[in-house]
C-alpha cells in the first residue's frame, strides 16, 4: 500500500469532485489516500511522507492560465516543497470553450519537472465536475497505481 496526497482548489465544487472521485477510486485500489483543500494547506513539508502528490485546480483566466485562487499561492510555494525526485501527477476541471483547456495541468507539470518531480501520468483534464468520466478517472487512477 502507498500514501498518496490529493490536494485540489476549487472554487465552485468540479475540482473538488473530481478529487473525491479520485480518492474514492485509489482507495477501492487499496491506497491510503489523504485529500486537502489547498486553502487550508502550508507548502513547507506537504509531500513529506507521501509515496505520491497530486495537485488539482481549476484556471480562470481568458488568455492566460489563472490559477484558482486558493492553489495559486500554494503553488507559488512549490519551490520549498522539496519535490525533487516525487512521484506528482496534476488534474483538473475546465470548459473547453477557453483556449487553455484545464491549462492548471500544463503549469503543475511544467513547474513539477522543472523542481526535479517525476510526472506519473499524463495530466487529467475534465469538463465538469467528472461525473460522466468515470473510465477516464479510472484509467488515471491505474496508470498512476502502476508506476508507484
Ligand atoms: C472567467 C472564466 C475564465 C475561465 N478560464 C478557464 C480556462 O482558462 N480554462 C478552462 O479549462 N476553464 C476555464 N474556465 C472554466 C472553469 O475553470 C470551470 O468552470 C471549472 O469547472 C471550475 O472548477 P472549480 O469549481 O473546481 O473551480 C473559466 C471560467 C470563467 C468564468
Amino acid at each position: 500500500m502507498s500514501k498518496i496526497l490529493i490536494v485540489y482548489g476549487s472554487s465552485t465544487g468540479n475540482t473538488e469532485s473530481i478529487a473525491r472521485k479520485l480518492e474514492e477510486q485509489f482507495a477501492a485500489a487499496g491506497q491510503e489516500v489523504t485529500v486537502l483543500n489547498a486553502a487550508d494547506a502550508a507548502a513547507e513539508h506537504l509531500a513529506d511522507g507521501y509515496d505520491a502528490v497530486l495537485f488539482g485546480a481549476s484556471a480562470w483566466g481568458e488568455d492566460d492560465v489563472e490559477l484558482q485562487d486558493d492553489f495559486a499561492p500554494l503553488f507559488e510555494e512549490f519551490g520549498v516543497m522539496d519535490l525533487k525526485g516525487r512521484k506528482l501527477a496534476a488534474f483538473a476541471s475546465g470548459d473547453r470553450d477557453y483556449p487553455h483547456f484545464c491549462g492548471a495541468v500544463d503549469v503543475i507539470e511544467a513547474r513539477g519537472k522543472e523542481l526535479g518531480a517525476e510526472v506519473l501520468a499524463d495530466g487529467l483534464r475534465l469538463e465538469g465536475d467528472g461525473g460522466g468520466s468515470r473510465d477516464e478517472i479510472a484509467a488515471f487512477v491505474q496508470e498512476i497505481v502502476r508506476k508507484l
